[in-house]
């Protein structure tokens, strides 16, 4: 894998065609192949899809994250490297938040890295964006203050490698938080509440009745089942939040901690989105996107305050990650 430095934002708006058979006949054994096919053509969209935004929706979501795990103290950290940025979803929101000074961003995805130093320059500041492989991180021992990731572990292949390389980037008492892990429970069970979904829903859209107000274009529902399979193959890693702590530890960590989130809400969150990925593009709504999100903020509340304290944290979909370098 290549890794290279961008600067700029002038990324290109058209949209890399779906994968060939070819290409995916070749990324089905290999991870990382599979994940630059798979993100590269989701980069332009990305955003919409998971309805991502750099406002105070998302800047909350984001600074909610990484308060719960590795509380407030320390902040701002004065330079930061998010592995695994996509369109930069975490560390924008953070820098928004005033968690950190500095940013740059990194991706396997050339695509991806693009489009997080785009946005950073449509927000009024600038990031520098590398393309680089979370297993060998094209920076210098003792660079950041603090490292983040959203939803990326899961996708590397050899993570205590990753983990090593992101104690040695750091600087001697510095930080990392990763969040958005799936639990290997939590997981289980979103998986198949969304293909339930997904099954009900584009056989429902496509009756007699409801086809033209609902059904999505079989062109894009085909396409949508070979993002599927490519998914398969970039999905590495399922967690049990001890074995990823001792993990950090192994690989050097020190104060590693561990939260899980998302229990009912990610029973609520994935068939939802799983829906408005199954149906015609703008056919939902103002409406039903205020109902999705207020009702995954009051699940996520009572998650939080009331079921964190009776349910065990193994259940719970999403697990977040902290940890710091020991001191020279
Ligand atoms: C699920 S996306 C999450 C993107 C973003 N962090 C977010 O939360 O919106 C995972 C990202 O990790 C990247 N990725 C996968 N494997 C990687 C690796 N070995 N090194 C660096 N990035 C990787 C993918 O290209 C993709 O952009």
């Amino acid at each position: 894998m290549t890794s290279g430095a961008m600067t700029s934002g002038q990324a290109s708006d058209a949209r890399p065609g779906p994968a060939t058979a070819d290409q995916i006949a070749a990324a089905w054994t290999d991870p990382k192949l599979a994940n630059v096919l798979y993100h590269d053509w989701e980069a332009a969209t990305y955003d919409e899809k998971w309805s991502i935004s750099y406002d105070e929706r998302c800047i909350d979501y984001a600074r909610g994250r990484f308060a719960h795990v590795a509380g407030e103290q320390g902040w701002p950290y004065g330079t930061a490297l998010e592995l695994g940025s996509g369109t930069g979803f975490f560390l924008l929101n953070l820098k928004q938040a005033g968690v950190l000074d500095e940013g740059h961003v990194t991706d396997l995805s050339p695509g991806m890295v693009e489009v997080a130093v785009r946005n950073a320059r449509g927000l009024g500041f600038e990031v520098e964006g590398r393309v680089a492989d979370a297993e060998s991180i094209p920076y210098d021992d003792g660079t950041f203050d603090l490292v983040v990731g959203h939803a990326v572990l899961h996708h590397i292949p050899d993570l205590e490698l990753a983990m090593r390389e992101v104690l040695r980037v750091l600087k001697p008492g510095g930080r990392f938080v990763f969040a958005g892990e799936p639990t290997e429970k939590g997981d289980w069970v979103a998986r198949r509440l969304s293909r339930a979904t997904w099954w009900a829903a584009t056989r429902a859209t496509h009756l007699k009745p409801f086809e033209k107000q609902w059904a999505r274009p079989r062109a894009e529902l085909e396409e949508s089942s070979l993002a599927a399979v490519l998914e398969t193959v970039v999905d590495v890693h399922t967690f049990d939040p001890d074995r990823l702590a001792a993990l950090c530890m192994r690989a050097g960590a020190i104060d590693v901690r561990t939260v899980t989130e998302e229990l009912t809400a990610s029973w609520f969150g994935w068939p939802v989105r799983t829906f408005e990925a199954a149906v015609r593009p703008g056919a939902l709504g103002w409406t039903w996107a205020t109902f999705a999100y207020k009702g995954w903020l009051r699940l996520s509340w009572l998650d939080e305050h009331v079921l964190s304290r009776v349910v065990p944290d193994q259940l719970f979909y999403n697990v977040c990650v902290t940890g710091t370098k020991p001191d020279a």
